[in-house]
């Protein structure tokens, strides 16, 4: 478990020759002064030889940390009754007691065993916490977080990921810029993350990165966060773990294009970082012949040879600093290996890496164990993540590759971790590698797993009660402790009782029947279809012919007079297709990209009317994967990239499996448009220029037979994509002057405003169950973590007709996770969650629902194991068991 690092530059023969050296010296008879010179010399010569340190847990009896808490930190306390979720995965059979002190983890034993009680009498307890059989694991492992270099709300201010002085800054420290007032650590800490690393952004040569407990001490000291924090705090020999982070590929590549002297392609990139590691290996050589020198007891008259700008690099080549290099494509990996070998240093970690899954065998070739830092959700966005594949995180387990999962914070909500090994889980990753990959996996990744990571004697009492199994949709924290101290606390009220945890994946599918158009479906136990609703679980028959459903009942057998295909299923339910409001499905493959489709409709100045009908682009992977998800519908606006746009223009709503404009279900959804800081531009640079703007466009045009005549006499919805509390009240005045027909996109401040918009009728789109305050228009959502109740489930008891939308397009082929995410979150049940996938969205955007178009779950569509096993378009089956990912 213990990782060790290669020790690759023989470096205890120097280390020898130091010691005996040092030992001769001092006996010799040299003044005082030359003396000291000397003793600080071999110091720093010896330095060149210190490995970062690792403790033994089994020896350990005290945290320092507990210091930073405060005064009445460190007391004894006892956790009973806890199923036992530890780093590796493993779930205790029985319930355990844990014993918390000085900030570690004192004892772990079997509750109400002889040996807790014995335990217990010399123990003190000063607080006991009965999880009752809640499952109780150590604090989450975060590898990749931006918290408190990308403060939120994002604001310039406070953003500081990005150092653009060049792109190679091994120099930059992110302790030299980390805000303590980041309010996003106290929500990700609430989302169970104990420990995160963060890192800087985005340079080929990034910068140094530094480990942090999610706790914001009395101190408001950002040292005082630091997991190795202090240099006191360091045993005699070693020094702490260093993190250094680079990176290839697109991001480093494009972010420089205005600099006519940096690189704009992957050569440049590879000659840089070469002459970067190259400059440092001569400062390495300059230092060893110095200290040669030192050992011959020769002082050398200039000082040791030493460069801020390329000390971490030199750290590099000397074994002291792990390594973590974003890459995502398997020549960007292998070109970052073929570095690290021509300069004999290693590469850790691989982040984001969506494509390592596809070289295996590289990667198992290396001569030390290569972490793979990933996404489970990730894909689409940009050419470099378009060839990802959910079944990664599996692939790489099947080929003993260490997986761990991120989220890559802000990119992905940070208190949402155990969401990304939630998807890994469902698209066949262990249950336990999945949970370890944000725990104990992270922490071998970090080579910090001789204290965190674990929830075992000796490790930091960094520990999470869950309110369900980390892996179920919709578990949260309900209490968090950071080195034994409580962070968050929720009661406990009722007894825990584990549920078998399934996944999405099925060995044995039978493929046939498709495209028939008469058929039985046998086993049907649920029905969220209108007009034909069932939840009791009779199992039913269901009956198609010529187009239609003919017959659901127990006994379809006095329809069958003709031939029938038979299609039995388990656990049926029937669901209408799902509809989603996405942002490029259609329109554009690959968002970044602009020649993979109808372009950008940002780069368009003014108030003229775009249409997405005008501008689709059918059959896309997106689109592939939106329909095998069983998303059949989609509405989407023109495109605009990061969501920018005041004039977005007209959306489109089309079958996602549509061929040719004849799929298009209704040419004219809606008028989109976006309020509030995202609808900043040239001409509208105020909110107030936004909504004059919009009210002289609807009344000039009142009577016109245009788009915003339409929209001004309340015939074409008025589509807002709007957060802000203040705007929407702009909004609702309007709405009231006009008669408007208006629907709220986003709407992550609604709840504020959810009498009004309950008596003006408006309903509301979200983007997805969570949401992580990120900017300014945003920053009082709801997040439904720590005992808040979720935006969703606000507007959903609040009476507001809600739809759920997606963070983003790629989010859309993971329907069903959102589906049962959004029932946990939103305290719905099965048919209200389908409902806002599917009913609420037509509704909302006034289509039409067809119910002669569906689809059959093997499972609940509130349980991540169910599947899609028969999709019918019209009456005729088009899928059965479908691929995720078709080729
Ligand atoms: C890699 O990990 C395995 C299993 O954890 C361990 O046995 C092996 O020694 C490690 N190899 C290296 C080079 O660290
Ligand atoms: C937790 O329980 C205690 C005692 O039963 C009660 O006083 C307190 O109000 C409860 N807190 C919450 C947040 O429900
Ligand atoms: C698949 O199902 C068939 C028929 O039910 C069975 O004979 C076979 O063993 C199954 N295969 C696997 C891999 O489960
Ligand atoms: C289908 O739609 C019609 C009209 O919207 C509705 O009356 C009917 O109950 C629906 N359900 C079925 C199963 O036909
Ligand atoms: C099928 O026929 C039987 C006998 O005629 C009758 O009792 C039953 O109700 C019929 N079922 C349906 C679904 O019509
Ligand atoms: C929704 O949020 C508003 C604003 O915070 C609050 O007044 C209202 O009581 C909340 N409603 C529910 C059901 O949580």
């Amino acid at each position: 478990m213990l990782k060790p690092r290669l020790d690759i530059f023989g470096t205890t023969i120097g280390l020898v020759l130091l010691v005996s050296l040092s030992l001769n010296f001092f006996s010799g008879g040299y003044n005082q002064f030359e003396t000291e010179k000397f003793h600080k010399a071999i110091q720093q010569c010896e330095g060149r030889f210190t490995k970062p340190y690792r403790l033994d847990p089994t020896q350990r009896n005290f945290n320092p940390r507990v210091k930073v808490h405060g005064l009445k930190a460190g007391v004894p306390k006892l956790i009973k009754n806890a199923l036992l979720l530890d780093g590796d995965g493993t779930l205790s059979k029985q319930k355990m007691d844990i014993y918390i002190k000085n900030g570690i983890i004192s004892n772990v034993h079997e509750a109400e065993s002889i040996e807790s009680a014995y335990f217990q009498q010399s123990f003190n307890i000063v607080e006991v916490i009965d999880a009752q059989g809640h499952i109780v694991s150590p604090g989450l492992v975060e590898m990749h977080s931006h918290a408190g270099i990308c403060s939120q709300p994002e604001l310039k201010g406070v953003n500081d990921m990005f150092e653009l002085m060049s792109p190679v800054t091994p120099f930059t420290r992110v302790i030299d810029a980390f805000n303590i007032g980041d309010p996003a650590i106290q929500l990700i800490a609430k989302g169970g993350v104990t420990t995160s690393l963060v890192l800087p952004s985005a340079n080929l040569i990034s910068g140094e990165g530094y480990a942090f407990k999610m706790f914001v001490p009395p101190s408001s000291s950002a040292e005082d966060m630091l997991v190795q924090y202090h240099q006191e705090h360091l045993p005699n020999q070693g020094q702490r773990q260093r993190w250094m982070k680079m990176a290839c590929g697109e991001n480093p590549k494009k972010r420089y294009i205005s600099r006519p002297e940096a690189p704009k392609s992957r050569m440049g990139l590879g000659y840089l970082f070469r002459e970067y590691i190259h400059r440092a290996e001569l400062l390495r050589d300059e230092q060893d012949e110095w200290c040669d020198n030192v050992a011959r007891r020769h002082l050398p008259t200039n000082p040791f040879p030493y460069s801020v700008e390329l000390e971490i690099l030199v750290g590099l080549l000397r074994g002291q600093v792990q390594s973590n290099a974003h890459c995502y494509e398997t020549f960007d990996i292998e070109t970052l290996l073929r570095h690290a070998k021509e300069f004999g240093f290693q590469v850790d970690a691989l982040h984001h890496a969506l494509d390592a899954y596809k070289i295996p065998q590289i990667l198992k070739n290396l001569p030390w164990n290569i972490t793979v830092a990933t996404f489970a959700s990730l894909w689409g966005f940009k050419k470099e993540a378009f060839q990802a594949s959910l079944f990664s995180p599996a692939i790489l387990e099947k080929n003993d590759i260490n997986v761990v999962l991120t989220t890559d914070h802000p990119a992905l909500p940070g208190h949402t971790l155990n969401f990304q090994a939630q998807i890994a889980h469902n698209y066949g990753l262990s249950k336990e590698k999945a949970f370890s990959s944000i725990t104990g996996q992270a922490a071998i990744g970090l080579g910090l797993d001789d204290r965190i990571g674990f929830l075992r004697k000796g490790y930091d009492a960094d520990i999470v009660i869950w309110n369900k199994h980390p892996l179920e949709p919709g578990s949260t924290p309900l209490s968090v402790f950071i080195d034994g101290e409580t962070i968050m606390s929720l009661n406990i009220t009722k007894e825990f009782h584990e549920k078998k945890l399934g996944n999405r994946i099925k060995s044995n599918f039978t493929r046939n029947g498709e495209s028939s158009d008469q058929f039985i479906i046998t086993g049907i136990e649920k029905s969220f279809m209108k007009g034909i609703e069932k939840i009791d679980s009779d199992p039913y028959e269901l009956l198609v012919a010529d187009g239609h459903i003919k017959c659901f009942a127990k006994s379809c057998k006095n329809y069958t007079t003709n031939h029938y295909e038979l299609i039995s299923v388990e656990n049926g339910a029937l669901l209408p297709g799902l509809t989603a409001l996405t942002e490029s499905h259609g329109l554009v493959e690959m968002q970044s990209e602009q020649s993979t489709g109808d372009g950008d409709s940002r780069s368009i100045e003014g108030f003229e009317v775009l249409k997405a009908k005008d501008g689709l682009h059918l059959q896309s992977e997106h689109l592939k994967r939106a329909y095998n998800s069983g998303v059949l519908r989609i509405i989407t606006p023109p495109f605009r990239s990061e969501g920018k746009k005041f004039i977005t223009g007209v959306s489109t709503s089309f079958n996602s499996n549509a061929q040719d404009l004849s799929g298009i279900l209704k040419q004219e959804v809606a008028l989109h448009i976006t309020l509030g800081d995202m609808g900043k531009e040239d001409m509208t640079p105020t909110i107030s220029s936004q909504i004059s703007t919009l009210r002289d466009l609807l009344y000039k045009n009142l009577f016109s037979e245009n788009t915003f005549g339409e929209v001004a006499r309340g015939v074409l919805p008025l589509a807002v994509h709007v957060n802000s509390k203040d705007v929407l009240l702009h909004l609702i005045k309007l709405k009231k002057e006009l008669k408007l027909n208006v629907i709220v996109i986003g709407g992550l401040e609604s709840h504020l405003v959810v009498d009004k918009l309950k008596a003006e009728n408006i309903p509301v789109v979200l983007k997805g169950w969570a949401c992580q305050r990120k900017f300014w228009d945003e920053r009082r959502c709801l997040t439904g973590v720590g005992g808040e109740v979720s935006l969703l489930q606000n507007l959903t008891r609040e009476g507001i007709t809600v739809g759920l939308g997606y963070p983003e397009d790629l989010d859309v082929r993971l329907a069903l996770d959102y589906c049962a995410s959004a029932a946990s979150f939103g305290g719905l049940s099965e048919s209200e969650a389908v409902n806002l996938l599917s009913y609420n969205v037509d509704k909302i955007f006034n289509l039409k629902s067809e119910n002669q178009s569906f689809i059959v779950l093997e499972g609940s569509p509130t349980n991540y194991d169910s599947n899609i096993a028969v999709i019918v378009e019209n009456g005729v089956i088009t899928r059965m068991y479908p691929e995720l990912e078709p080729l």
